[in-house]
């Protein structure tokens, strides 16, 4: 069944139809991982344009399209690139999609993603931009969900850490605003709240969230979603040394709790290494969903799906 969406750059684009798609999708792309076999994107170029450090994404962006039978171009660092030379995003662009059939961008500007899908002439999707989103690890964060605990419609969501600068979290409120009964509590310190356009789409929706400082407050929900303060966010560097370990999950908070423990990932501190053991840190898990949801989307994208 076809995608309602020509490129990907925000997680707001995105139908209920779509997710159901691409979470179905992703679930049978774990059986052609299993059969190892799969070619349906042979002769196909995936261009990965990576102008922000990346090792998750970029890494199960390539080992997706190749997975698939498909070819991956690269560029990355910003200093070697044209980007370096003064050339415009969209003249970037422009170029990339002569030479491929599908890109993916990682770039520090909020906002780069949807100047790439303007001028386009191949399916774009948007691997991070600055601040802004990060859909495609919301849709492997959905994935995780559903998989960690059999359903998303009616789970408590708590998020942590710097909600301010974290795009996946932006980008994955957007997309569980499309189940039913699902709320929210947003943990930050008060310098790092989650930012109007997500609590401004959540009235609006009537999606009930508090916000607290309060790490506790997340130890009874369904999913405990983790996050990294963003220092390349920071340009005052006591501002980020003051606020990067406000929060610190450890194993013995979470004796005798359910709630499943996400991160996207890299953690640097704010997940004590004694949680990985437990069988509820799901976020080594939700790291290896990105294969085959990367594989779903640049499938669906390439209309072979
Ligand atoms: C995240 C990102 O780049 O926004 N990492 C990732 O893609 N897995 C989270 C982060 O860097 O903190």
């Amino acid at each position: 069944m076809p995608l309602s969406f020509r490129h990907l750059t925000s997680t707001k684009q995105l139908s209920r139809a779509d997710t159901d798609v691409l979470l179905q999708t992703s679930a049978e792309m774990e059986d052609v991982l299993k059969k190892g076999d799969d070619d349906r994107l042979k002769g196909k170029i995936l261009a990965a344009l990576f102008y922000e450090p990346s090792t998750r994404t970029r890494l199960s962006f390539e080992s997706a399209m190749l997975r698939l039978g498909g070819s991956v171009i690269t560029a990355d660092g910003f200093q070697f690139s044209s980007m370096y030379k003064g050339e415009s995003i969209e003249d970037t662009i422009m170029m990339a999609g002569g030479y491929s059939d599908i890109i993916c961008m990682r770039h520090p500007e909020q906002g780069s993603a949807d100047k790439a899908a303007s001028v386009s002439p191949v399916p774009f999707i948007n691997a991070g931009d600055g601040p802004g989103q990060h859909p495609t690890q919301a849709l492997l964060d959905l994935y995780t969900i559903q998989k960690e605990r059999g359903t998303i419609d009616g789970l408590h969501v708590a998020m942590v850490g710097d909600l301010k600068y974290g795009r996946t979290v932006h980008s994955l409120v957007f997309l569980l605003g499309l189940y039913k009964n699902v709320r929210f509590t947003f943990i930050a310190p008060d310098a790092l709240p989650m930012p109007d356009k997500v609590t401004s789409f959540l009235k609006e929706k009537k999606i009930p969230y508090e916000e607290t400082t309060d790490l506790s407050a997340g130890l009874d929900a369904d999913i405990l979603y983790m996050t990294r303060v963003q220092k390349e966010r920071f340009d005052n560097v006591d501002e980020y040394e003051k606020l990067k370990l406000k929060y610190v999950l450890t194993a013995p908070q979470l004796k005798g709790k359910k709630v499943t423990v996400m991160h996207p990932l890299p953690r640097v501190g704010e997940i004590s290494t004694d949680v990985d053991k437990l069988p509820t840190a799901a976020y080594f898990r939700q790291a290896r969903n990105g294969i085959p949801v990367r594989m779903a989307l640049l499938a669906g994208l390439l209309g072979v799906i």
